[in-house]
Formats: C-alpha cells, sequence, structure tokens
C-alpha cells in the first residue's frame, strides 16, 4: 500500500462511509474513481447503492455536468463580492420549488439546518428545539444524540428528540416544554411514505405554540420529487432546508423561507468564505433544470417497481428474527431488520452477500438515474440468494458474520 491510512481518524471523514460501517476484512477501504453507479476501488469494481450518501442523484462523473461546470470554474471562484450569478440561481430555486421568497446558499446539510434553527431561536426569542431525525454534525443537534462527546451539556438540555414520526411524542414534547419552543425541526420522511397525520399534527402545533415549523429536505429534497417533500406531501413549513442532491455530487446547501423571516439573517450570523461557492451554484443552477418532471416520474416507478419486487422476496425470511423490512418513498429504499437486537448482525450478513457479487450496499438504496435494469437485477438477485441462505436448515447467523461484524454510529438508545 502506498499511503498509511491512519493518517486520517478512523481513515473516513464520515461516519457512515467509515471501514466499521461495512463487514470486515471483505470490504474495499478506499475508492479510486467513480463513473455511472460504479466505484473503482482498492478491491475491484463494486456497483454502489449509497451514492455518496445520497447526492448522487444522476450518476458520478455525468459528462454534460462536469462540462457546465467547467465553463463557471473559468469565470473565476471567491469572487470578492456577492456574484450576479447567485442572484441567477436563488430566483431559479424559489421559481422550482415554488416556496419562499429568499434563499440562502451554503456547502452542507449541517450549515442550513444549524441556520435555521438559529434564525427560529432570533425570530421567536426561544430556546429549545425539538426534532425527529438526523439533522447534522453541529452541536445543537449531536449533543442530543448517543454521540454527544464534546457537547456541553448546558446545549444538549435545549434540544429534544422524539422517535420518527410518533404523534404521542410529538404532543407530548410540545406540551412539556410549552412557552419555550423555538422551532420543531423534521425530516419530513425518512425511510418511508410520508405520515400526513404526524405533518399535519406538527404544522397545527407549531401554528398554537409560536414555534416555527422547519422541514430538513437534505435527503428528500430533489429526490422525492421535483418541489420536494413540500410538493409530494402538500404540507408547507416556515423554513425549507436542501442539500445532497441539489449538487449530484459538489457540496451546496440552501434554505428558502418567507421574506419576513429570512431577513433575520441581516442580523443573525450565517456568514462563511464559501457560502455561495460558485461550483456550487453551478451545480445546483444545473441539477435544477435537469431534475425535471420527467426525471421524477421514472424514478418514482423504478422505484416502485423495485420495492415492490423487493417485498415480496423478503416475505419469504422463514425465521421471524431474521426478517427484513423494505419501506420506500421515490428515490429511496430502506432495509430494517425486525429484531432490533439482530439489526448489526443481519446487515453485516446482507451486506457481506452484497460484496461478494460486487455491489456495496449498506442497508438502503439512494437510486440513481445510472442505476438501470441490470443493476436492480443483480440486486433482486441478490436479496434472493440472501433469503435462500436465511431459510436453509444449518444457516448460522452469528458464525456468518462473527469475524465481520459491522458497527452502529449511534448506540442504540436504551
Ligand atoms: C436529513 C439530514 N439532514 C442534515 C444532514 C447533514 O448534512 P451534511 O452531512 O451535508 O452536513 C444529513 C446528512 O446526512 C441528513 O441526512
Amino acid at each position: 500500500m502506498k499511503n498509511d491510512l491512519n493518517i486520517i481518524p478512523d481513515k473516513s471523514h464520515t461516519f457512515s462511509k467509515a471501514h466499521h460501517q461495512y463487514p470486515t476484512n471483505i470490504s474495499p477501504q478506499y475508492a479510486t474513481n467513480a463513473y455511472g453507479c460504479r466505484l473503482q476501488t482498492d478491491k475491484g469494481e463494486y456497483i454502489d447503492w449509497s451514492m455518496g450518501i445520497g447526492p448522487v442523484i444522476k450518476g458520478y462523473s455525468f459528462k454534460r455536468f462536469n462540462e457546465h461546470l467547467y465553463k463557471k470554474i473559468e469565470k473565476g471562484l471567491a469572487l470578492s463580492i456577492p456574484y450576479e450569478y447567485e442572484f441567477e440561481v436563488a430566483n431559479k430555486l424559489i421559481t422550482n420549488i415554488k416556496f419562499g421568497d429568499q434563499v440562502r446558499f451554503a456547502r452542507n446539510g449541517s450549515d442550513v439546518t444549524s441556520a435555521a434553527v438559529r434564525l427560529a431561536r432570533h425570530y421567536t426569542n426561544k430556546d429549545l428545539i425539538i426534532c425527529n431525525g438526523y439533522h447534522g454534525w453541529q452541536d445543537w443537534y449531536i449533543g442530543a444524540t448517543t454521540r454527544n462527546s464534546g457537547v456541553p451539556r448546558s446545549i444538549s438540555n435545549l434540544t429534544k428528540k422524539i422517535d420518527g414520526f410518533s404523534c404521542e411524542q410529538l404532543e407530548r414534547s410540545f406540551n412539556q416544554n410549552k412557552g419555550n419552543i423555538a422551532c420543531l425541526i423534521i425530516e419530513p420522511m425518512i425511510g418511508s411514505e410520508p405520515d400526513i397525520e404526524f405533518l399535519k399534527m406538527a404544522k397545527s402545533l407549531c401554528e398554537n405554540n409560536e414555534a416555527l415549523l422547519i422541514f430538513d429536505e437534505a435527503w428528500t429534497g430533489f429526490r422525492c420529487h421535483k418541489e420536494g417533500a413540500i410538493g409530494y406531501t402538500g404540507i408547507i413549513p416556515d423554513l425549507v432546508c436542501y442539500g445532497k442532491a441539489l449538487g449530484n455530487g459538489v457540496p451546496v446547501s440552501a434554505i428558502v423561507g418567507r421574506k419576513s423571516l429570512m431577513k433575520g439573517f441581516e442580523e443573525v450570523f450565517f456568514s462563511f468564505t464559501h457560502a455561495a461557492d460558485p461550483i456550487g451554484l453551478a451545480s445546483a443552477d444545473f441539477m435544477i433544470d435537469y431534475l425535471d418532471t420527467n426525471f421524477f416520474n421514472a424514478l418514482t416507478i423504478k422505484t416502485n417497481v423495485m420495492k415492490t419486487k423487493l417485498v415480496k422476496i423478503l416475505q419469504e425470511i422463514e425465521d421471524e428474527n431474521l426478517r427484513i423490512k423494505c419501506t420506500s418513498y421515490p428515490g429511496k429504499l430502506v432495509f430494517t431488520a425486525i429484531n432490533q437486537h439482530l439489526a448489526l448482525e443481519i446487515k453485516t450478513f446482507v451486506q457481506k452477500e452484497f460484496l461478494s457479487m460486487g455491489m456495496l450496499f449498506n442497508m438502503f438504496i439512494a437510486l440513481c438515474e445510472d442505476h438501470e435494469q441490470k443493476e436492480i437485477d443483480m440486486c433482486c438477485d441478490t436479496f434472493e440468494i440472501i433469503v435462500k441462505k436465511m431459510n436453509s436448515k444449518d444457516f448460522n447467523l452469528q458464525k456468518e458474520t462473527e469475524q465481520h461484524l459491522v458497527k452502529a454510529v449511534f448506540r442504540p438508545q436504551t
């Protein structure tokens, strides 16, 4: 090996890309390049089902997209005063999503979710935040998780996390924290079709408690629908945050809302050197046009066909303890072990089988345009093999996985 991989802590900059998320000793350690839906790695070529953990919705190394970026690079980077292009792309974004009057661009999902909660605290003059999903690496969110080392308790105590789409927990959290809730920030969908009852309750609790409703659309935006979860569910939040697919792999994110709220950014500090990076703007500019109604119609059909097939295959698992549930929304499929005590073993086994078929898999599928019938068939065939092995008389999950066991990013809460 040319390079010492330990020069980078954990050998990765992103927890969910790290070696401990893939079976030990048999997974590739790093990729060298990528094209379409395929990764070249230190262990050869793999079909990729994670697609950069969501951003790459068209495919890697898309020629027309790259050419558009090169053209913009030639006009200069990091310009010393606001760049004319920022206004053009902001306008295009708002026209496309049919929501809000003002936009601020940034680089990561965490930038805009953190800006949104700071703006909510500024606007409401209240401190508490309620959230339901994963919202990034910053103190206000990570403090409320099991990986909260380094975050002062005084900060952690200001964020209340509920489980997914529990109406009961949501209502209780509003009741317990009455009078001090600045905002409810939610992933409007996590791995399945929207729970409209929950979303309506979220909206009305926010209205009744003078708290802002923020949609964290880092995953759903530019993936489930042309207008993201707002268009898909018809529920309108106060602020919306985009990231991932907006840039097809180039870091770009955005926060959008009505002017009466967004003008708070004239006061609230949300400012950094590369906030409106021209390469990010160029990627958003290109992708907003590329991700048109036809694109989403095709992606939705592809997701639904795949899901129907996979649900049928997975229903054949005989041992209840080994059951895997498949859920989806357009552009994303999620695979969950029903017995959470065996989740890591089941994940390891499934990943091992996928690796042996030349595919990288992390219990979800970020479907992209370049996943074609051939790859989809390979995925379904692999799940058929998995089910067959699980149903065989001498199947021993522990033996299959003990040498290769993956770890959880967040410790399960007890
Ligand atoms: C729903 C959601 N919000 C926010 C984030 C944070 O985005 P980033 O990692 O780009 O900072 C993520 C990242 O996975 C996410 O899934």
